[in-house]
Order: structure tokens, then sequence, then C-alpha cells
């Protein structure tokens, strides 16, 4: 496209530009590059761009037809082309009078009609009214899902625990490592527990395997027959059939449909164990914010929409400076397991390599995104952020007020928390010279050691506090980057054939394991390590 030769002529100009020169050059920049979205502030100022840059950048967006791609997947047009679907996860938050249509249909009054059930049932649950087999009440959750049936409700729950009711004990099992359904279940009384079985397909071996062995837990826990499963199991899935063959009664199924991914999907009914904590009010504030920044992301222009610049920005980097990873650093203890859910949402989304006609692209589609709360990654990886050979673009993201629960002297330590965020930034994106290093007196030799860079971009996100509508729009918010840097790269970002081959190969080599059965065609490899393995297990 003449616009990306055109960014690229730019980059060249550009050159070794800084930080320190950019700011230097405009003494507005830190007030001009910034965009507030909902209860969003974002502040991209610290970014090796210029006015020219983003106008460029805004050029390839409106070359690649980004606002129609955008427009189809509001409307319920089928943009996952390789599954032949509707995306819709904005229809999750649709308000009850919208008219969304897939197939001819409107989608809304069904999304309400089951975020209404979902309610009522979280509302019994949390007022003791939704009682196990042996008439005791429910005071344990344990969600059972993999990927986005497990990340998004997990995370969210981490993210909005000061909200949760605390009487409830919420856990969420996802890996096939029986340690984990073992450590989840060891000190839970059985009559007392509710599992939530979270599959869209209900076919996924993780979850179908750690659901049967939770119902053999129950029934043995309560010396009970199959009758007892009705009133501590329950689905969230778009299979009604497999989840009557595994034994729930679908009275008690929570539904969504296949025009939901499951990296989108924790605010369908695969949110119910987050229901069932903070309740259903929280939740539909949740939706609301959620639905702040969908709005946002149809209508502001080019010029003001967060998403589109977030995703923006990330081409920059991956294709004009060959940046290969994305650093997400939360500010919050809170939104410890926001980095794991990114991860699924951009790199299940993103990580392709032929585009939406099946040809081979020939330039840098998603990143590798990770991160941990960034205090504690000040004392682990941040040496490399700061000092080591590679471009790494972070987002920062924090909050003004801490949450309500702590008490003062807790709250008190909020100040050191973001005056560390705000350090950070800046340290990333100005260094210090080899002059300001000198003017400390510090020995010749030692100079290289204590000099710092600098020139690391960064993207600071700002809320007023963590709450279930700010979170919403935090998440909303990357799920439209995900999707703007999909539409420029042409890629489906909303099939994931690439997760297919491990689970076909795990079933084959299963019976070699166990039975020692001959795996046609293995390579000499994997054959030695099975044999290895089998001896060590004394087989
Ligand atoms: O294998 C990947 C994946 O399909 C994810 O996309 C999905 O979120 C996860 O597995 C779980 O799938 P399900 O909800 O159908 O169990």
């Amino acid at each position: 496209m003449p616009q990306w030769q055109a960014l690229a002529r730019h980059r060249e100009e550009l050159g070794e530009v800084h930080l320190r020169e950019l700011f230097a050059d405009d003494p507005r920049r830190g007030e001009r590059y910034g965009v507030r979205v909902g209860d969003l502030y974002l502040d991209y100022s610290k970014h090796l761009v210029t006015d020219e840059t983003l106008r460029l950048l805004r050029e390839l967006a409106e070359a690649a037809d980004v606002a129609g791609l955008r427009d189809a997947m509001f409307r319920g047009e089928k943009i996952n082309v390789t599954e032949d679907r509707a995306v819709l996860h904005t229809a999750l938050r649709a308000p009850r009078d919208a008219v969304i249509e897939v197939d001819g249909e409107n989608v809304v009054p069904a999304v309400h009609a089951v975020l209404d059930r979902m309610s009522a049932f979280a509302e019994k649950v949390r007022a003791g009214e939704w009682t196990g087999h042996t008439g005791k009440r429910i005071r344990n959750v344990v969600n059972i899902g993999i990927g986005g049936s497990d990340l998004g409700p997990a995370m969210a729950f981490e993210a909005l625990r000061p909200y949760t009711d605390r009487e409830l004990d919420v856990r969420f099992v996802s890996n096939v490592d029986g340690a984990d359904l073992y450590e989840a279940l060891r000190d839970l009384d059985p009559a007392e527990t509710l599992f939530i079985v979270a599959s869209k397909t209900f076919t996924t071996i993780e979850t179908i395997t750690n659901a049967l062995s939770a119902k053999d837990w129950l029934l043995k826990g309560l010396d009970a027959g199959e009758d007892a499963v009705a009133r501590h199991f329950v689905a969230l899935s778009t299979n009604t059939a497999a989840v009557a063959k595994f034994g729930i009664d679908t009275a008690n199924m929570f539904e969504f449909w296949d025009w939901v991914g499951g990296r989108y999907s924790y605010d369908s009914a695969i949110g119910l164990s987050l229901m069932i904590a903070i309740g259903p009010d929280r939740f539909r504030e949740m939706l609301d914010g959620f639905r702040t920044v969908d709005e946002h992301f149809r209508t502001a222009p080019f010029e003001e929409n967060a998403p589109l610049l977030l995703g923006l920005l990330g081409i920059w980097y991956g294709s004009f400076f060959d940046a290969q990873s994305h650093a997400v650093l939360p500010y919050s203890h809170y939104l410890s397991r926001f980095p794991a859910y990114l991860q699924q949402l951009d790199m299940e989304s993103n990580g392709k390599s032929v585009d939406r006609q099946g040809e081979p692209v020939s330039w840098q589609t998603g990143p590798v995104v990770w991160g941990t709360p960034g205090t504690n990654g000040q004392h682990a990886y941040y040496q490399l952020l700061h000092q080591g050979t590679k471009m790494i673009p972070a987002d920062l993201i924090g909050f003004a007020r801490p949450v309500d629960v702590l008490p003062p002297a807790l709250a008190a330590q909020h100040d050191l928390l973001m005056a560390n965020l705000f350090a950070q930034g800046q340290a990333l994106a100005f260094g210090k010279t080899e002059e300001e290093v000198r003017a400390e007196g510090v020995a010749e030799e030692q100079v290289p050691h204590r000099t710092f860079r600098g020139n690391h971009p960064t993207t600071t996100i700002l809320a007023s506090e963590l709450s279930p509508s700010v979170l919403g729009q935090l998440v909303a918010l990357y799920e439209h980057k995900v999707f703007v840097q999909g539409a420029i790269w042409n890629i489906d970002s909303f099939d994931q054939w690439g997760v297919e081959l491990g689970k076909v190969l795990a079933k084959r080599v299963e019976p070699a394991l166990t039975e020692g059965a001959e795996v046609a065609g293995l390579d000499t490899s994997t054959a030695a390590l099975v044999a290895r393995y089998r001896a060590l297990r004394g087989r």
C-alpha cells in the first residue's frame, strides 16, 4: 500500500529520534498527546511519534478500511470468514431495545433473557436460597473451564475482589493436571459446593475431564446418586446436546452463541461465576463500561479514537521498529491476571501468518504479550526493559484512588505505588545520559553501566478507580485494539486453528503413554521421550 510505503519513508526520516528531543520541541506535548474514553485517560506522549506519524498511521487505517470492517462487525456480518460466523461480543452489552440481527434474527432479546436468568440464579445463590442436595446453602463456587472459559471470569473476579461477597468462596480450575482440581477441592464440603462447567463447545478435553472428576468427587463425598448433580452442577455453553449428555439438567444451562468467541466471552453466560461473586447490578455496571467504549470505538473520529490509536501504535513498533513483544504492566494488585487474560485475547486473535484470503502475509502480525503487576516486575525484568537490547513498548495502567476496602494505613501506600508508575514511565522514556551520570561524580569506567539510553515507549492508562465499569472499559479498549490490528493486517482475528494440531496429537500420543500402543509415524525424538516416560513410570 502507498500508505505503508509512506510510513516506511517517514520512519527513515525520523532516524534515531529521541523522546528527549520530541519533548523539547513541543512544550505542550504531554497535554496534547492524551485522549479520554469514558473514565480512562490515555497518555501517548511517550511514544516515538510526531503529528506526521499519527497522520500517516490514520491514513493507513483509512486505506485498510478499518471503519468498514468495524461497522460490519457491529452490524453482525460474518466477518469471521474461516468459520463463517458473525463476531458480536458487542451485542452482549447492547441495551435491551437495540436491534442487532444475525441471519435475519434480532439477537438482543436472547442476550437479555440469558442475563435475566443468570441474575435470578446469582441472586438465589447469593441469598442462600439455592441449596445443595442435602439442603445446605452453597458457600463455594468452582468454575471449571479453560482458555476463554477461565481466563476472563478468573481475571475479572480478581480485579473486582473488593466488590465480591466474601462469604462465598469462588475458585477457578482450568488445568488438566489433577493437582489443579485437587488443590481447589481439598478443603471444600461437597454439600456446599456448586460447580459451574464453562465450555463453549462442551467438548474441550481438559474441561470435560475435570468436570467428570468433580462429579465423581461430589457423588462420593455426598454418598449420593446422579440425582444430586442437578443441585450442584450448572453449565455455560452453546452445546445443549453435549450438556445433556454429560448429565447436567439443561434447565440449569446458561447459553450463549457461536457468534461469541471464547476469548471475547466473559461478559456472556461465561461470566456467571463473576456475577455470583459481585452480584447482578455490579455485573451490569461492568457491561455499561464495555458499552461506553464500544460506542466510542464506533463513533469517535480517528483522531480521538483510543482503540484505533493503540492498535496503530502497536503496528508502528512491530513493523517499523522490529518490536517483537508488548508488555502490560498494571500498577494494581487486583489486575494481576490481566496480562494473562490479554495474552489469549491478543495472541490467539492475531497470532496468524496468512491473510483473510489464505495468502501468506509478508508483514509482522501480533506481538508476544506479557507482563505482571508493575512493582513486582521492577525488581525482576525491568532491568532488561531499561538497559537491554530489545525494544519493548509497554502499557502502564494505574488508578487514582485505592479501593475502598483498604484501611487508611494501607490506602496511604497508594501514592507510593503510583509514584512508581510515573517514575518508570519517565525513566523508560528519558533515561539518564552519560553527562548526567558523570555529573554525579561516577567513576569513568562505571559510566556506561549506569547510563540509561531511554527512548522506550509507553502508554499510560489512568482511571479514577478500578470499578466494575472501568474494568469493562479497559477490556473493551483492548478488544477493539486487537480488532484494529487484525483489520489492518487483513487477518482473521476470530478463528484459532493454531490450537487444533496439538489437541489432535495429544489424543494420538495418550494411548502410547498409558498402554504402550504403537503410534504410527511418531518421530524418533517423541518416540524416545515416550519410552523414557514409560520407563520412569515403571511401565
Ligand atoms: O483451544 C482453544 C480454545 O478453543 C479457546 O479459543 C477457548 O477459549 C478454549 O479453547 C476453551 O474452549 P471451550 O469454551 O469450548 O471449552
